[in-house]
Formats: structure tokens, C-alpha cells, sequence
């Protein structure tokens, strides 16, 4: 079988980036990752260790330390696989060297922005909703747990088919791909319906950082879906009904928990555990957005953000605030 003839240039060798750069590879494409500081040095020193269920592989892959470094050609696709928050830095850096016009930026990122953001930089963008279990606690090694698809990627032209051709062209061909390579693969003409049903669920990786009672908690998680669901329904968005549209079997990307999963504990919670910076604006912040600008109240997802920000800020790891402290800013009996 012929190889794709694309070329990917993956920014951020983390849980996903790695995931997808290996797969890439493994369709045949040529791929480039963009790693730095912990990971970029781990990199050097002992390879990209990548671990699935069974099996164990060191990533075969240039890595480099700049996305500007790549020089660029016409058969270059940009991979956006860092957290939201670096998206906008990533593409200042990348998107007014020689050849960037042409090449096409896929966003992977949970939340709403990073569409957004891309198209201030880039004409062709394609977006992505990514369900893996990658696991990047230590830098410069990912397990994904998902077996024995990789995961399920859905990805979709910016802001939609109807309105960007060339990114659905683009999409559909990038699904191709990464099915090549092992993923479970679905080319979609709304992505930001998925992105939005996605973010229902998202809206809970903010409260995997607290301490508090289980029970408690489930309540706290129950509150800020609720509230993400009137938020977005208000801001206009419609939200993907995966059990429905979906035209793969999620069951063949099952979780096997044997190899280090930890249930609870997602890319969120992963980024505290590294000190590597927090994502919740742009999750529990974008409910938060969605809700100022549409008359919405959202003081549960509002306090939330807030605590978290405040442990983001002081470099904490998980757990280091309570439950208590979001109940605290909140009127007694918020939560049901
Ligand atoms: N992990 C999962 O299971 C999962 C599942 C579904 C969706 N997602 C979503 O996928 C996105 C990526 O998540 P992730 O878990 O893969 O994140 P991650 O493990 O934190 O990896 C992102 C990597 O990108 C690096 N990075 C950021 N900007 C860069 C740049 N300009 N050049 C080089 N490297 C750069 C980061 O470095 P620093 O550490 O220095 O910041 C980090 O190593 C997020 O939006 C997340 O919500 C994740």
C-alpha cells in the first residue's frame, strides 16, 4: 500500500500529539513533532516512549523545538495537539513564514476556541474531537489505554463544510489517515456540534482536580453540566448525538484499565500533575463566557474557574483545594 502523501508537522508531543504522530507515521505519512521544555529534553535523552495496551515502541520521529523550524511545502498539514491556551501562541510563531499560507491547520483541542483562533491565522482549518485515554504524566511518556483502535477522532471542516470546502476536502482526507493508522476515523460536516457535546462532558475535568466526597462532588459535576448545557443552548449551539450519527463502533477503542488508566484523572488533571499550566478557561471558562454574553447565570461553572485558576496560578498539583472552597462562593444549597 502506498504511504499518504501528506506531510505532518504535529505541535506538542503530549497525550494526543503522540498518539496521532505515531498513527501518522504508520500510514505511511511523514511526520515531524514540535516538542518543548520537559518533553523536548526527555526527547533527546531517551526517545518519545509510547506504551499501549501490550505493547511498547520509542517513536521513530524528528523532533524539534520550534514549528517554525519546518520549512514548508504544499503538502504540509499543521496539527495543532497542545492544550487550548497554547493554540494563539503556537500560530503568532508559525503562521507569516514562507509557504504557511498554503498549509492547512487541523485544531484538536477540547473546548470552543481553537477554531476560532486558527482562523485568525489560517484560511484552511480543520477541526477535531478526540475521545482517547492518553495518560502523560511523566514527560516524554504516553500510555493510551484505548484497545485495539487507538480512539475515536471526528473531524470536521472550520466552521463547516457548507461554508469552508477546501477544509472539508482536507478533513476527509486527514480522517483517511489516521484511520490508516489505527484510529477509529469519522468525517463530519458540523464539527462544532461534536465540539459543543464534547465540551458537556469536559465541563467536568475542572472538578477532578478538587478533594471532597465522591457524593459531593457528583453533585458539583451534575450542577456545572446543567448549567454548560443552558449556556451553550443560549450562545446558539446545537449539540452532536453521537449514539445516533456516529458510523463506527466506539466499543472497538475499548479502555483496558490493566496498563496504568486511572480513571479520574484526564489531560486536566494530567497538566496540574506536571505543573505544566491549566486549560479550565477555556473549558469551564468558555460556560462561563457563553453565559455572560448570552444573559445565562453560571455561578457554579463561575466559582469553579476561580478556585481552579487560583491553583493554577500557584503551581499546585491535584487536590491540593477542597470541595469547600467552590461551596464557599456559592449562596447555600446551590448545589442539589
Ligand atoms: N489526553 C487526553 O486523553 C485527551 C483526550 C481528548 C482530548 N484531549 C485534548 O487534546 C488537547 C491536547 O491535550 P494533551 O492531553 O495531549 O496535552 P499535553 O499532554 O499537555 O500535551 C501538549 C504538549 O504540547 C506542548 N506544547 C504547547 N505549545 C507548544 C509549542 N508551541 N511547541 C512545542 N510544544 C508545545 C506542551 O508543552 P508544556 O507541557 O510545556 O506546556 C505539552 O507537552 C487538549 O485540548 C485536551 O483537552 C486530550
Amino acid at each position: 500500500m502506498a504511504g499518504s502523501p501528506r506531510r505532518y508537522v504535529v505541535v506538542g508531543a503530549g497525550g494526543v500529539g503522540v498518539a496521532v504522530a505515531a498513527a501518522l507515521q504508520d500510514a505511511g505519512a511523514d511526520v515531524v513533532l514540535v516538542a518543548r521544555g520537559a518533553v523536548l529534553a526527555a526527547a533527546r535523552e531517551r526517545g518519545l516512549v509510547y506504551t499501549r495496551p501490550g505493547s511498547r515502541r520509542v517513536l521513530d520521529v524528528p523532533v524539534v523545538p520550534d514549528v517554525a523550524e519546518v520549512p514548508l511545502g504544499p503538502d504540509h498539514v499543521l496539527v495543532l495537539a497542545t492544550k487550548t491556551q497554547d493554540v494563539e501562541p503556537t500560530l503568532r510563531r508559525w503562521a507569516w513564514q514562507p509557504g504557511a499560507e498554503r498549509v492547512p491547520v487541523v485544531t484538536l483541542q477540547n473546548g470552543l476556541e481553537a477554531e476560532r483562533v486558527a482562523a485568525r491565522y489560517a484560511e484552511v482549518v480543520v477541526g477535531g474531537t478526540t475521545l482517547v485515554a492518553a495518560r502523560h504524566v511523566v514527560p516524554g511518556e504516553v500510555h493510551v489505554a484505548n484497545h485495539p483502535a487507538v480512539g475515536q477522532l471526528v473531524l470536521g471542516a472550520a466552521p463547516s463544510a457548507a461554508l469552508a470546502p477546501r477544509a472539508d476536502e482536507v478533513a476527509a482526507a486527514v480522517a483517511d489517515d489516521l484511520r490508516a493508522g489505527g484510529w477509529l476515523t469519522q468525517h463530519v460536516p458540523e464539527i462544532a456540534r461534536w465540539k459543543a457535546w464534547k465540551l458537556l462532558h469536559n465541563v467536568t475535568n475542572a472538578t477532578e482536580l478538587l478533594a471532597g466526597e465522591p457524593h459531593d462532588l457528583d453533585r458539583l459535576r451534575a450542577a456545572v453540566v446543567e448549567e454548560a448545557r443552558a449556556a451553550l443552548t443560549a450562545a446558539g449551539h446545537a449539540f452532536a448525538d453521537p449514539d445516533r450519527e456516529r458510523t463506527f463502533d466506539p466499543a472497538l477503542a475499548a479502555v483496558d484499565a490493566a496498563g496504568g488508566w486511572r480513571p479520574g484523572q484526564q489531560s486536566t488533571w494530567q497538566s496540574f500533575a506536571r505543573g505544566s499550566g491549566s486549560e479550565v478557561d477555556f473549558l469551564t471558562g468558555e460556560v462561563v463566557l457563553a453565559g455572560r454574553l448570552h444573559g445565562v447565570p453560571t455561578p457554579v461553572n463561575a466559582a469553579l474557574q476561580r478556585v481552579l485558576g487560583a491553583s493554577a496560578l500557584a503551581g499546585e498539583p491535584p487536590a491540593t483545594r477542597h470541595l469547600d472552597e467552590v461551596l464557599a462562593l456559592l449562596p447555600t444549597g446551590a448545589l442539589r
